[in-house]
């Protein structure tokens, strides 16, 4: 496996894969690396011979008093990883290299789709990923470019954007990597004391509990969202938000939509947890 730092080494190696004919991945990260990312890799396999994977913590999503400065940044242990799994190409740049004059102005910004869940609650969060995002692409010029279905939110904005920008990539979202107990892997865990790490797979409980709540027929959605925001407080988590989304728009579902989106994101003790399930109702 290389690892490169700068830019034109990396257009440099991507050109020479492309003359061979071989077909690009691309896994954008910002490292301390788990088995969801892993699973991430391995999708890329399945679709191309060149994997890339980015480790990259992008300043420009992290809002004031978000955790750019304590994110965890582990880069040699996340490139043994990526060695044992076979990856041909880390790319870890400098922020000078992605933000080559400083401080940045030009922005991708995907409307609509960023004022619910997340996006509300983070304002300019996912226009600093679909811009590090669109660095990221026209830098590697991938085939295919894998995201987790974890951050359903920040697939649906990429996909959008890819659409509209005219990429010629491919964007496969791959579903959430588990531990055995439910509670979806993520970089932020390992903030979580013991007792929070024992309570935390009840904010997947939740999210099931009203998608058995929505498939018995409850359609109003937002007694449903209050009822179980309360149950998740009593369990001690400071809820940003639980609701029942439209999967398309991610505005708040009404009774008559059928593909459902049952999001979550919630505050346990330090870090803030999200997680995510879908649900399609059959039609009439
Ligand atoms: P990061 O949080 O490191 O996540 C990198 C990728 O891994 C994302 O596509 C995310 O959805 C996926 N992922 C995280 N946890 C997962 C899990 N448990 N199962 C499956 N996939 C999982 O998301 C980002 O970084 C950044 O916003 C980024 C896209 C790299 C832009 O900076």
């Amino acid at each position: 496996m290389e690892r490169l730092h700068a830019v034109a080494e990396v257009r440099e190696r991507v050109t020479q894969w492309r003359r061979e004919s071989r077909a690009v991945g691309l896994v954008p990260t910002m490292g301390n690396l788990h088995d969801g990312h892993l699973s991430l890799v391995r999708e890329a396999r399945r679709h191309c011979e060149r994997v890339v994977v980015s480790v990259f913590v992008n300043p420009t999503q992290f809002g004031p008093g978000e955790d750019f400065d304590a994110y965890p940044r582990t880069l040699e242990a996340d490139a043994e990883r990526l060695r044992e799994a076979g990856v041909e190409m880390l790319f870890a740049p400098t922020v000078e290299a992605m933000y080559p004059l400083g401080a940045n102005r030009t922005w991708v910004e995907v409307d609509a789709l960023g004022d619910h869940l997340c996006g509300a609650d983070r304002p300019g969060h996912f226009r600093g990923v679909a811009t590090v995002v669109s660095k990221l692409f026209n830098i590697v010029q991938p085939d295919v470019a894998v995201f987790g279905e974890k951050d359903f939110q920040q697939l649906a904005i990429l996909r959008r954007m890819a659409t509209e920008l005219l990429f010629p990539i491919r964007i496969i979202g791959a579903p959430t990597a588990r531990e055995a107990d439910g509670l979806a892997m993520s970089s932020r865990n390992g903030f979580l004391t013991e007792t929070e790490r024992a309570r935390a797979p009840l904010l997947q409980q939740h999210l099931q509990d009203a998608r058995r709540a929505v498939e018995q027929g409850e359609r109003d959605f937002r007694a449903l969202e209050k009822r179980l925001t309360v149950s998740l407080a009593d369990h001690g988590f400071e809820v940003d938000y639980l609701t029942v989304a439209n999967a398309d728009t991610l505005a708040p579902a009404g009774p008559d939509d059928r593909d459902l989106l049952i999001a979550a994101a919630a505050r346990l003790g330090k870090p803030r947890l999200i997680d995510n399930l879908t649900l399609s109702l059959p039609a009439g």
